[in-house]
């Protein structure tokens, strides 16, 4: 079957091309699927480049990647169901999570079913930037209805996913910071404001946040502090600005950590973590039209590297998705 692979890390364009490799094979706990469409997450960009030179050896290989194949979220077409799964045939439409996820068929543990209403370019974008927008404002903001949210980095993968389900959540307003071009595209999504980040420094508008998503990793935890309400909390979910060339994001991470643990409002950094529950409860989103992806994007497979290398420029509207 054909997939998307790298012998070696470098920019996408350079190293990624499309190799044929052995089928996965069945087992008792997983669904044989074949791939409709995947989408290409921040991270997929990081598995190909790798920066941060001294985190290669914990993102799989500090001279060249250990595994050469790509991928985590696809949708697809369920051709075969292994002896202890239950509640699946074939021909059933699902979408979810497996590493490698860019060929033709995988053999999955993390699925559900795709709902109806939703096309497989649709829900390949939701697993790892929805569930990271779920689990950072319900476990890690642990938001409660009638709080008040602002999301820095609205309208990238995760962002947009955030603002909406933050509305979903009961949030009583939702502040989303993104670029011009993408003021318009928040508002729709359900921001009750959007602050423009060329025109408006949101630490400095004097509103106070409940729970601030900070997927921009944009400014320092001295400013951040000055908008959360004064047990509010900082989720800090990514960083495009901050990055280390040895450490990646990890030294401002720490350091906002650090920093916040004299203070009683918080700041806490995650990584999302798959389980069925939640991919259950991305489902129930999906179906009920509480949340809907955005995708600025779709590339044929074999384009697949151009799809990288747009993710990596940093400002991408949303998904990018790849067809079989
Ligand atoms: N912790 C986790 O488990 C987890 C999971 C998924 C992703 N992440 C991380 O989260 C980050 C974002 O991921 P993503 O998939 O959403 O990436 P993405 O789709 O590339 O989105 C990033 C967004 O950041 C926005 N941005 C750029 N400069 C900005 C600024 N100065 N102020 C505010 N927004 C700005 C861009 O929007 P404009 O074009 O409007 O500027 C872009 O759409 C990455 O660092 C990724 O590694 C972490």
């Amino acid at each position: 079957m054909r997939a998307a692979v790298r012998a070696r890390w470098g920019k996408p364009e350079k190293v990624v091309e499309i190799d044929d490799v052995s089928k996965p094979k069945l087992e008792d706990d997983t669904v044989l699927v074949r791939v409709k469409a995947v989408s290409v997450n921040r991270a997929d960009y990081y598995m190909t480049v790798a920066p941060g030179i001294l985190l290669r050896p914990m993102i799989g290989g500090f001279l060249k990647p250990k595994m050469r194949q790509l991928g985590t979220d696809f949708a697809g077409v369920v051709e075969a169901v292994g002896k202890s799964v239950s509640g699946y045939q074939p021909g059933d439409e699902v979408f979810g999570a497996k590493t490698p996820a860019f060929c033709e068929f995988v053999a999955a543990r993390m699925f559900v079913h795709k709902p109806a209403n939703v096309s497989f370019e649709e829900a390949a974008a939701v697993p790892v930037s929805a569930l990271t927008a779920l689990q950072a404002l319900r476990d890690h903001g642990k938001l409660e209805a009638g709080q008040r949210v602002l999301v820095n980095g609205a309208s990238g993968a995760v962002g947009t996913y955030a603002v909406q389900v933050a509305k979903a959540l009961g949030a009583s307003t939702v502040t989303a910071v993104c670029s011009p071009r993408n003021v318009e595209q928040a508002r729709r999504l359900g921001a009750d404001r959007v602050v423009d980040y060329t025109k408006e420094d949101f630490t400095r508008s004097g509103d106070r946040y409940d729970v601030i998503v900070d997927i921009g990793g944009t400014h320092p935890w001295r400013h951040l502090r000055r908008v959360l309400t004064p047990n509010g909390t900082l989720v800090m979910v990514g960083s495009q600005r901050r990055n280390n060339p040895l450490i990646g994001p990890l030294g401002y991470i720490f350091r906002t950590a650090l920093a916040s643990r004299l203070s009683k409002q918080k700041a806490t950094f995650f990584i999302a973590k798959f389980n069925k529950p939640d991919m259950e409860t991305l489902r129930e989103l999906l179906e009920s039209g509480k949340i809907k992806s955005v995708i600025e994007r779709v590339y044929p497979f074999p384009e697949i590297a151009d799809a990288l290398q747009y993710m990596g420029e940093g400002h991408a509207r949303a998904n990018l998705v790849v067809t079989f």
